[in-house]
């Protein structure tokens, strides 16, 4: 049993430190690999830029780095291989190269996001998912966690809860408060036979109440 334990326990931490989705050795090492080579590796690599490994891949090329993490828009590997400069257009006539596949662009956008999930460290019931502290569990998916979600089950993005009985609005069969429901029925006036206020306390024969919500109450009083 022991056995089990020891690297579940092992890999439970690791996840939860590093914390990223994408995997470098097993996503983006292969695209490198395939479309890069031969011009990125060896003793002179073209640009300066050495490709085989991660480590590499983040010393930069001879201008500086390649990857600005968290922002791919600003990365120089980014923009080559998004606008298909990279693998070198010439190169593809000659080594039949062919330009990155959306899809493989994408998982190097996906990429450099989720290099930021290295130093964020995300709150209880979060996780890093490309740079974003996201929730573990949000059944409704209004990004507001399930452990903390009024309507658990139902989208609701602001929480609305008139009642603060800490059921939202959205899933709350009675989402006024008691309050409110009473108020309705609180009276507004009293007044006597001639529509005159009087004194609720008065011993007028007949006297009528006038509710907040419209409705009138005629009362006889037996002196
Ligand atoms: C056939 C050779 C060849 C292939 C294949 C190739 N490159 Fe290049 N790469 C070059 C050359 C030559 C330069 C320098 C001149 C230039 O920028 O065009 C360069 C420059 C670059 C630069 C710019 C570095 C800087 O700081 O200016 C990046 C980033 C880059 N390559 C990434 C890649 C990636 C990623 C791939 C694979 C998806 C790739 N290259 C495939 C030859 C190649």
């Amino acid at each position: 049993m022991k056995n089990y334990i020891t690297p579940l326990i092992f890999m439970f931490f690791f996840s939860c430190s590093i914390g990223q989705s994408i995997d470098y050795e097993t996503q983006i090492q292969p695209i490198f690999s395939n479309s890069c080579m031969p011009c990125h590796q060896g003793s002179n690599p073209s640009a300066g830029l050495d490709l085989t490994s991660y480590d590499n891949v983040m010393l930069g090329s001879n201008s500086g780095a390649v990857v600005d993490i968290g922002d791919y828009q600003n990365s120089v590997i980014w923009q080559e291989v998004s606008s298909g400069d990279m693998p070198n257009n010439i190169a593809n006539n000659n080594m039949g190269i062919p330009d990155l596949t959306n899809n493989e662009v994408e998982l190097i956008e996906n990429w450099i996001l989720d290099l930021q999930c290295m130093v964020i460290l995300c709150e209880e019931n979060y996780q890093c998912v490309l740079g974003e502290c996201l929730c573990i569990n949000d059944a409704d998916t209004d990004e507001v966690c399930d452990e903390s979600d009024n309507c658990p089950n139902t989208w609701n993005p602001d929480q609305t809860d008139s009642d603060n009985d800490g059921i939202g609005d959205e899933c709350d069969s009675t989402p006024l408060s008691i309050d409110e429901t009473t108020r309705k029925y609180e009276v507004m006036k009293t007044v006597n036979l001639l529509g005159q206020e009087v004194n609720p306390e008065t011993k007028d024969n007949t006297i009528i109440k006038i509710y907040q919500d419209g409705s009138i109450e005629k009362i006889k009083q037996i002196k």
